[in-house]
């Protein structure tokens, strides 16, 4: 029987979802965080529940020749990421683990392992056009920080190392002109306070600041916009004004106060633009390859494209589809699909904006349907309307391996998995996006 603050010396047999060591003792479950396989290391047990227990490292007696030392100097405190104190080999393979598991588990996918790849890597670190980081006060003074593990208490960050490295000089001139302007931090707790988060995003180099608060206005922002000014040549300056206290980031309400409000992109021959609320993928690189491969597997036929986003992967599959229909919830980003539809003069798309739920079933007649919904996955009307249409091909592309084998659970009665490719769109951290491709079977076969 383990008891809270026990001590105790276990040796790891696996990696649990969030990147935990796993150990077993006396049949019970030991989650021990930041340990590696094959490691035996002398634990703390810091929880004992019911039926599993938490250990702290105390000292690792044997280390994994997998491990490494983290490059970022918040890794052990910081939310951010979860796999830096192991090599990127090793990170890969937890990442193709997490899919073939999620696909035995919850999709009962017989022969999981032979249908899924090795995960597909770009880069290690460096990676991110995208950021929201949480502003935060330690009494003294100001600062922009990460959310601490498990807590909503914030740390402050000097640089991230999965942030490309326009990040740093941003944070670098944000922390000066918070303890240089007249603007309060807010206070979780008290709900006091004006400035809440600094987003941004850079694609090519074109910049969209975006300072949250918890009024109406950001004082002395003419300050921040020189400051900006001999660091990036094409930026633009917003507020958003959220005075919900909640954990969205973003309300819906902006005020332009500078520069560029949209980013323009010319990927394949398409120009595109997109706005900060639109959705966008956080790897340029690895979201690339992605596009390219759901291309690839598209012929002349009509397609579906369903949680579409900006729209590049629809103008991308007009090229070889007869019809693409794009569906996207979100207003902006529908506008910016119908902005690419216009300046690329695309004539064989149609961008419906709304729920795919409801508007999937306005259209009588596709062959090919991809899905990339958010995480939580596709709603059971939408499988139904698949499942009355019968499309020959589905491609479903995923953040979140658990909903992706729930959701190809309920398709396999009707459907092949031809295979699963794991990519690393978010190095360092638990997550991982996956293509899967699934081919309708013969009649005979129902
Ligand atoms: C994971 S993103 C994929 C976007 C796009 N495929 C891309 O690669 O940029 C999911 C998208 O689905 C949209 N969305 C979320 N729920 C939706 C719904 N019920 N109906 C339609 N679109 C939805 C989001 O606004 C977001 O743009």
């Amino acid at each position: 029987m383990i008891s809270k603050n026990d001590e105790l010396t276990v040796t790891i047999l696996d990696l649990g979802v969030n990147g935990e060591g796993v150990a077993k003792v006396d049949g019970a479950v030991v989650f021990v965080p930041f340990a590696l396989p094959n490691e035996v290391v002398k634990i703390h047990i810091i929880h004992a529940k019911s039926h599993f227990y938490v250990g702290k490292i105390v000292e690792i007696l044997t280390p994994s020749p997998m491990r490494v030392t983290p490059p970022c100097p918040h890794f052990f405190k910081c939310g951010g990421c979860d796999l830096q104190h192991m090599n990127h080999a090793c990170a890969l393979n937890f990442k193709t683990n997490l899919v073939i598991n999620a696909l035995k588990n919850i999709g009962k996918v017989e022969n999981a392992e032979q249908l899924t790849l090795p995960c597909i890597s770009k880069n290690e670190f460096y990676y991110r056009n995208k950021f929201s980081f949480p502003v935060g006060t330690n009494g003294e003074y100001a600062f922009v920080g990460m959310y601490k593990k498990n807590s909503h208490e914030i740390i402050e960050i000097k640089n991230c190392h999965i942030q490309m490295p326009w990040a740093k000089t941003i944070i670098e001139i944000f922390n000066n002109f918070l303890n240089t302007s007249k603007n309060t931090v807010y206070n979780e707790q008290t709900k006091q306070g004006l400035i809440k988060h600094l987003v941004c995003r850079m694609e090519n180099n074109q910049l969209l600041v975006c300072v949250v608060v918890n009024g109406n206005k950001l004082n002395n922002h003419e300050m921040l916009i020189e400051k900006l000014k001999p660091h990036f040549k094409n930026f633009g300056l917003m507020l958003n004004v959220n005075k919900l206290h909640n954990n969205v980031i973003l309300s819906n309400t902006y005020k332009h106060l500078y520069g560029i409000k949209t980013i323009s992109l010319v990927e394949d021959n398409l120009k595109y633009e997109t706005t900060l609320n639109s959705f966008m993928q956080v790897n340029s690189q690895i979201s690339n390859l992605i596009y390219g491969h759901v291309q690839s597997m598209v012929e002349n036929e009509i397609v579906v494209n369903a949680f579409s986003g900006s729209g590049f992967l629809s103008g991308l599959l007009a090229k070889t589809a007869k019809h693409v229909y794009g569906i996207e919830i979100v207003e902006s980003a529908h506008l910016d699909a119908e902005t690419l539809k216009t300046n690329n003069n695309i004539e064989n798309l149609t961008n419906i904006l709304g729920d795919v739920s409801e508007k999937l079933k306005t259209i009588k007649e596709f062959n090919t349907i991809v899905l990339d919904p958010p995480r939580k996955g596709v709603s059971k009307e939408v499988v139904n309307t698949i499942l009355s249409v019968l499309p020959k091909t589905i491609i479903y592309i995923s953040c979140n391996p658990s909903t992706l084998a729930r959701d190809v659970n309920s398709l396999t009665n009707h459907y092949n998995i031809i295979f699963a490719q794991p990519y690393d769109m978010f190095p360092q951290t638990k997550h991982v996006e996956t293509v899967v491709k699934l081919k309708l079977k013969q009649q005979s076969q129902f």
